[in-house]
């Protein structure tokens, strides 16, 4: 080994010993004849020096390190002069008074500092990675990443669950994004896609016997990404067999449990609460809000009819929705330019206009259109909602999902804004009851909300026939400080159950048979009933890392536009590279 200790283990008991460091040059000042460096590495700083008066030579040297210079010290641990110690360091009661000096390394000079607090661009930073890296910030969270991902491992482990590996060239399966595709040499014109996710593959596994998988699983994704989504992403992926719906659900809540006291030293309530999906939708207007805070959307139907305001009673006459939420002690912080701004941000999502008042006493409301509200309403309004002095109301009138829309982007919003959590807290909850499909609009056909592969509410089975909307899936989301965490269901184990939902999205028994003939065939072969859950293993090291960008919690991740700048992927390959897999590139666009 070329050192003794780490940058971040020396203490006062190690004064007077004799020890050799290795680490980057994090800074260096030069005083008065004394050179100090700060050298890092992953596990901390220590500061050591380099004064005239022992070595003139090596102080000679010591002048020419420069930012992020990689080298090797060897001197004696002394205790810092009383005074001079830094409580910010973990290191800082002692030093090392360098004796030898080895430069293993010489850098360039790095188009950022590691230790620089001024981020700098997000492409600079990613084409730099390696620099990037050594942020003390990101190892944090990449060494988040390993607990996690260790305790995981472990909690299934004990749980008798097996680590079983899902083939990467597989075949396309039906999760809803568009496949990256792998073009086969051997076949000519045929490809492979990356999974999106082992979905198919962990249901076989059930018919197989396993019954209790998991997978550290990468999943491929080609879909518009945002910042909580990556194109290839990590999943904690898991299925039982011979289980019901509570017991995924009491699974994943012990392994959030354990998270949650062991990476954040917090406790949450179990079992985490539970709702339905009709419930988070009425309450949040959407389908993963954040549970940290209240301020939930209230119905103002019946006051918005009888009101003076025709945007509200139209809106109620032609079968809209007038809802509203109250932002606490809002105010005066909210000028007219910043509602004005609100307003713009709502429009993003639909809504014609935001309505607004501010409550100037118990039963008094202050808006341009407070004169369109008679004594009567305005304390209506005020105590539907349970407006205090100094609140702001706000109020969307438009079709169902656009109030809900937008009444939740506003909802998250102010509750950032006007700092209504914690941000180091998690709140976890379940989303329970999804519906089984929607209405695709644009391509008019109804379409599985989850996957094709979820098992239907019994008693909704007769809907099929008379209101498909309202069946009911046995599929449940985990929500996580408005993300959503974890999705997964009760899977179809009836090859007859199965080959109806197909039919019912429009998927023929041909269509079935050729793409998804295998699992069929499979169940055909005495599969248990099982049921499984797919956690997003990115997003949940992104909460505990309290950042709101997946990039940070992922060593080497690509931008906004699927690239990776490191290396320069995605690139153009050889002429003959194509040629060997059949592939022409000069198809007119
Ligand atoms: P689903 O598609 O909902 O379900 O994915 C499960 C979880 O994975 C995370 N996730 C992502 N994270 C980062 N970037 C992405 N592009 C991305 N897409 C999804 C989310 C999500 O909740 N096979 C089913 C699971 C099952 O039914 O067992 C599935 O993949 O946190
Ligand atoms: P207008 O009648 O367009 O001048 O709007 C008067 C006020 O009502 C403005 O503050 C608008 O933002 C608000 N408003 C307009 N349309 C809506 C709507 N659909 N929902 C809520 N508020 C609205």
């Amino acid at each position: 080994m070329l050192r003794t200790h780490t940058c971040g283990e020396l203490r006062s008991e190690h004064a007077d010993q004799t020890v050799t460091l290795c680490g980057w040059v994090d800074k260096y000042r030069d005083h008065a004849g004394i050179v100090f460096v700060d050298l890092r590495d992953r596990y901390g700083r220590t500061q050591v020096k380099f004064d005239l008066a022992e070595a003139d030579t090596i102080q000679q040297w010591a002048r020419g390190l420069r930012y992020e210079d990689v080298i090797q010290v060897t001197g004696k641990v002394v205790r810092r002069p009383e005074g001079q110690e830094n409580p910010k360091l973990s290191t800082g009661g002692v030093e090392l008074l360098v004796r030898e000096l080895t430069v293993l390394n010489k850098s360039k000079t790095p188009p950022f500092e590691p230790s620089t607090t001024a981020l700098p661009n997000e492409e600079l930073r990613l084409k730099h990675r390696f620099l990037d890296l050594r942020r003390p910030d990101v190892q944090t969270n990449i060494i988040l990443r390993h607990r996690m991902t260790k305790l995981v491992r472990d909690y299934f482990d004990e749980k008798q669950f097996l680590e079983i590996e899902t083939p990467i060239l597989g075949r396309s399966t039906p999760e809803g994004a568009r496949d990256y595709l792998v073009p086969s040499r051997v076949h000519a014109g045929m490809f492979y896609a990356l999974p999106q996710s082992p979905q198919l593959y962990k249901q076989i596994l059930m018919v197989a016997g396993f019954d209790r998988y998991f997978q550290i699983a990468r999943c491929f994704r080609d879909e518009d990404l945002r910042a909580d989504r990556q194109p290839e992403f990590t999943q904690i992926d898991v299925e039982m067999a011979f289980v019901q719906r509570e017991d995924i659900l009491q699974t994943i809540d012990g392994l959030i449990l354990r998270m949650v006291k062991e990476l954040k030293g917090l406790d949450h309530e179990l079992p985490l609460p539970r709702y339905t999906h009709a419930d988070v939708m009425e309450r949040y207007g959407t389908d993963k809000p954040d549970l940290r805070f209240g301020m939930e959307l209230v119905d103002v139907a019946d006051i918005a009819t009888a009101c003076g305001f025709g945007v509200f009673t139209k809106t109620i006459e032609t079968g809209g929705r007038v809802r509203g939420l109250r932002a606490p002690g809002a105010a005066e912080k909210y000028s007219r330019k910043a509602i004005d701004e609100l307003t713009e941000f709502v429009k993003n999502y639909g809504a014609q206009g935001l309505a607004f008042f501010r409550v100037k006493s118990p039963t008094e409301l202050d808006s341009p259109i407070a004169k369109f509200f008679s004594a009567e309403h305005q304390q209506a309004l005020i105590e539907r909602l349970g407006g205090q002095t100094g609140d702001v109301l706000f109020f969307v009138a438009s079709t169902p999902k656009v109030t809900s829309a937008a009444l939740a982007a506003l909802r998250n919003r102010l509750g950032k804004e006007l700092e209504l959590y914690d941000p180091s807290e998690i709140k976890a909850a379940w989303v329970l009851d999804f519906p089984m499909y929607a209405w695709n609009e644009e391509e008019q056909r109804w379409e599985a909300e989850h996957h094709p592969f979820c098992q239907p509410v019994e008693e909704d089975i007769p809907l099929f026939d008379t209101d498909p909307g309202k069946i009911r899936a046995q599929s449940y989301d985990l929500i996580c400080n408005g993300y959503e965490a974890a999705s997964g269901s009760v899977r179809i184990h009836d090859p007859a159950v199965q080959q109806r939902v197909f039919n019912f999205i429009g998927i023929t028994p041909e269509d079935a048979e050729d793409r998804f003939g295998f699992l069929l065939e499979s169940l055909r072969y005495g599969a248990p009933p099982h049921a499984g859950i797919a956690l997003g293993l990115d997003r949940w090291v992104m909460m505990f890392a309290g950042c709101d960008n997946i990039r940070d919690v992922i060593a080497f991740p690509k931008t906004q536009k699927a690239a990776d700048m490191l290396t320069g992927a995605p690139s153009t390959v050889d002429a003959k590279q194509l040629r060997d897999l059949h592939i022409k590139t000069d198809v007119p666009r």
